[in-house]
C-alpha cells in the first residue's frame, strides 16, 4: 500500500534515504577505506565505457559519464535507441553499461545485444533481480531500492546515481575519504530536505506557470534535465532543462515573467558563472528558485530558495534532485493529475 501517501510517487520520494542505504550496504568499508561492489571485483579498468539508456536513467548515465571522466576514463552516454554498435567504435577494451531500472526497456535491451555481439564487455545496472538485462549482460549490479510503483522514476533515479558512484570507484579502484563521508552522511542529509523543503509552497505559487526551466551545469546538467522529465511527465506542462550555459545560445527567448527558472547552484559545479547565467533571467523578469548549498551567495538572486546540506560537489546534484522531484509533485498535485499513471505513459517501455 501507500502507507498514508497519497501516491505512490510521494511514498517513494520519502522512501530515498533508505534506498540509499540498501545501495551503499556493505559496498564502501571506510575503516579500510575500500569500495567493494561484488558483480564487477573482476573488471580491470576499461579503455572506454559507454552508458546506453532511455529517459531518466539516460540522465544517471550522464551522470556516470562525469563520474568517469574526473577519474579520467574516457566515458559517453547514448540513448539507447540511438546506439548502433556497428557505427561506435566498440572491442573487447569497451565497457557497455545499461542503466535500466527495470531491466526490460526493449530499446536499452536492443543496444545492450548490439554491444555484446561486437564482443564488448557489458555491466547492467538494474533494480530487478533476473530482468532481462541482467540476464544479457556479463555483469550485473543491482541499485536494490526495493520495488518502484509510480510511472515517474524517483527513488530508482537516486539509487542508479549511488550505483555510478560506486560502480566509477570500483572500476577506477580509487579511494576518496571525503566522497566515502558524504555518502555515509547521504541517507541523513536526504531526510533533512524531505523534513524541510518549502517546495510545495513554490509548487503552489507557481502552478499556473507557461513553464518552466531547470539550469545546472557540470555535474548538476544532469538533473536539470531530471527535473524537466519529471516535471513534463507528472504535470503535463511544458518544461526544459538544459547546461546552464546553453540558456543564451536559443532558450533564453522563451524566458519571460511566466516561465519561473530552477537554478542548481552548488560547490564544485561553477556557482558563480551559473550566478551569471540566473542574472541573465533575472533582467527577462523571469521568477528564479535557486536550488543552493548557499554557494555563490544564490539566494541573493532569487526569489526563493530550496536549500540543501554541504556536501561533496560530486553528491550536491542528488540531494538537488530531490528537491525538484518534490515540486514537480507539488505541482501535479494542485493540478489534481494523475500524478502515479500519467496519461499516454507505462512503468516499463517493452516496443522499440
Ligand atoms: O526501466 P528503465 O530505467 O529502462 O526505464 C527507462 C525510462 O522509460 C524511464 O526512466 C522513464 O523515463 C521514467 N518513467 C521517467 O520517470
Amino acid at each position: 500500500g501507500k502507507s498514508g501517501y497519497d501516491h505512490y510517487m510521494l511514498k517513494e520520494i520519502h522512501e530515498q534515504p533508505t534506498a540509499v542505504r540498501q545501495c551503499l550496504h556493505e559496498r564502501v568499508t571506510e575503516l579500510e577505506r575500500r569500495i567493494d561492489v561484488e558483480a564487477l571485483e573482476m573488471l580491470s579498468v576499461p579503455t572506454q565505457v559507454q552508458f546506453v539508456a532511455c529517459g531518466t536513467s539516460y540522465h544517471a548515465a550522464l551522470y556516470g559519464v562525469r563520474l568517469l571522466r574526473d577519474r579520467g576514463v574516457p566515458a559517453t552516454a547514448f540513448l539507447a535507441s540511438e546506439y548502433d554498435a556497428g557505427s561506435t567504435p566498440v572491442g573487447d577494451e569497451t565497457l557497455v553499461v545499461g542503466v535500466t531500472q527495470s531491466g526490460e526497456t526493449a530499446d536499452t535491451m536492443g543496444a545492450l545485444r548490439g554491444a555484446n555481439s561486437a564482443g564488448a564487455t557489458t555491466i547492467a545496472v538494474t533494480n530487478v533481480v533476473g530482468s532481462s538485462a541482467a540476464r544479457e549482460c556479463d555483469h550485473v549490479m543491482y541499485v536494490r531500492a526495493g520495488p518502484e510503483i509510480g510511472v515517474a522514476a524517483t527513488k530508482t533515479f537516486v539509487s542508479q546515481q549511488i550505483a555510478l558512484v560506486l560502480l566509477a570507484s570500483e572500476l577506477t579502484g580509487e579511494y576518496d575519504d571525503d566522497l566515502a563521508a558524504a555518502l555515509r552522511d547521504l541517507p541523513g542529509q536526504l531526510q533533512t530536505v524531505l523534513d524541510d523543503s518549502s517546495a510545495r509552497e513554490i509548487a503552489t505559487e507557481y502552478r499556473g506557470a507557461d513553464a518552466y526551466f531547470f539550469i545546472g551545469r557540470g555535474y548538476n546538467a544532469p538533473v536539470s534535465l531530471e527535473g524537466a522529465l519529471k516535471m513534463k511527465e507528472i504535470t503535463y506542462k511544458h518544461a526544459e532543462g538544459f547546461a546552464a550555459g546553453e540558456l543564451k545560445h536559443g532558450p533564453l527567448a522563451l524566458v519571460t515573467d511566466r516561465t519561473p527558472v530552477f537554478a542548481l547552484v552548488t560547490g564544485g559545479s561553477n556557482p558563480t558563472k551559473t550566478i551569471g547565467n540566473v542574472k541573465e533571467v533575472e533582467t527577462r523578469g523571469a521568477p528564479i528558485v535557486a536550488v543552493t548549498d548557499g554557494s555563490a551567495d544564490a539566494g541573493r538572486h532569487a526569489d526563493h530558495v530550496l536549500e540543501i546540506p554541504a556536501t561533496h560537489p560530486a553528491i550536491a546534484p542528488v540531494l538537488g534532485n530531490v528537491q525538484l522531484q518534490l515540486v514537480s509533485y507539488w505541482v501535479a498535485n494542485e493540478l489534481g493529475r494523475s500524478i502515479d499513471k500519467p496519461r499516454n505513459l507505462a512503468k516499463s517501455v517493452t516496443v522499440e
